[in-house]
């Protein structure tokens, strides 16, 4: 079975977990703040701080600079994260549609949701696909909003040729076992602005400013540096990671061109994807089968997939509960024909040309 991701861990990365392992010095601490300087340096941000997971990231942004009440614009075709973080902290997010080619928050409809409580907008870079962020940045200096952007599918997107990791305000990435770097569970924010850093790495430790002296409440939101040391040992394969990826991505787009009824994401003109996920969109009139079909004759071939997102943000229970039912026509059609494909570092070419095939056979058989 080819999988839909690849998570098995090199013997150097394993060897540097051991050896924290064997050093008794689990907690965060050295090694941890190692990976920062690293990380940091990577995407060119000034401060890189490391936390439990990529939610914590963005929670942790939410509870250092915003008040309950607090509105922000957030994509409707995403993880729930993106939104529910902003929630927990009191923070309404305000769910919008995204666009229909290149699956990104819609700035015109973002646009159309904004009010006086609206103080900053988090866009995805979903599936690695950068937004264009000189046309976020403008629509954010219009508005007078922060940007948190939500990189947890994306390290390694370049916009214009800079690292996503590289703008303001603030950059939260996950390091989940799927991700294109990953180390069990684990986070990171980045940030150039030196006092909300400060903020971020107090709140990680409990509100702590001194020795057992706590300014606010914060929560244990530390990465161990068992997690560290995976993670800064996987950042010497970071590249070749994404190369692959990028080799296969771009062996799939080649091979599933002029399919009938099916579509690939856009990628962002003068943007590098990082192929978290290579996603297709099935019309079953025209390709002979729905989606679910599709991921069924794949399976049935030895091809795994997967459906990321099955509903938008506005369909989730939870947020239905607590500001109501809208519609977001966009959002909708791609949760019902959308279909990830394996596109990951563990794959080879003859790997790629067996997904091709198997969604070729698949149309209409
Ligand atoms: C877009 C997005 N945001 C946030 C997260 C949260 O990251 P984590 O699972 O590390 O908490 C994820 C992870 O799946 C994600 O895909």
């Amino acid at each position: 079975m080819i999988g839909i991701a690849d998570t098995r861990l090199t013997e150097d990365e394993i060897a540097a977990a051991v050896s924290v392992l064997r050093s008794g010095a689990l907690r965060q601490g050295k090694v941890s703040d190692a990976f920062e300087t690293a990380f940091a340096a990577k995407v060119g941000a000034k401060h890189a701080i490391t936390c439990a997971n990529g939610s914590a990231a963005l929670h942790l942004v939410y509870m250092a600079d915003f008040e309950p009440g607090d509105e922000v614009l957030v994509p409707a075709f995403t993880f729930i994260a993106t939104a529910s973080m902003a929630a927990v902290c009191g923070v309404k997010p305000i769910i919008c549609d995204v666009d229909p080619h290149t699956f990104l928050i819609d700035l015109a409809d973002a646009e159309k949701r904004i009010t006086p409580r609206t103080k900053a907008i988090s866009p995805v870079h979903l599936f690695g696909n950068p937004l264009n962020i000189d046309a976020v940045q403008t629509f954010a200096q219009k508005h007078g909003l922060k940007i948190i952007w939500d990189a947890a599918q994306s390290h390694g997107a370049l916009w214009k040729g800079t690292d996503i990791g590289d703008f303001d305000d603030y950059v939260c990435y996950s390091f989940y076992p799927s991700k294109n770097m990953f180390v069990g569970e684990g986070g990171m924010v980045c940030t150039n602005d030196d006092d909300a850093a400060h903020r971020i790495r107090y709140l990680r430790m409990h509100g702590q400013t001194g020795k057992y002296y706590h300014t606010s409440l914060g929560l244990n939101y530390r990465l161990t540096d068992v997690e560290a040391a995976i993670g800064l040992e996987q950042m010497k394969r970071l590249d070749a990671m994404l190369e692959i990826r990028r080799r296969n991505a771009a062996a799939l787009t080649a091979g599933l061109s002029g399919i009938a009824g099916l579509s690939l994401q856009k990628v962002t003109p003068q943007g590098t994807h990082a192929w978290h996920q290579f996603c297709v969109l099935v019309e079953p009139a025209e390709f002979g089968c729905t989606r679910d079909q599709l991921a069924e004759r794949l399976q049935a071939q030895g091809v795994a997939s997967g459906v990321h997102y099955p509903r938008g943000l506005h369909q989730q229970p939870i947020f239905e509960q607590m500001y109501g039912k809208c519609a977001l026509p966009v959002t909708e059609r791609l949760a019902d024909t959308i279909l990830a494909l394996p596109v990951h570092h563990g794959l080879s070419a003859a790997d790629v040309e067996t997904v091709v095939d198997a969604v070729r056979k698949s149309a209409g058989a």
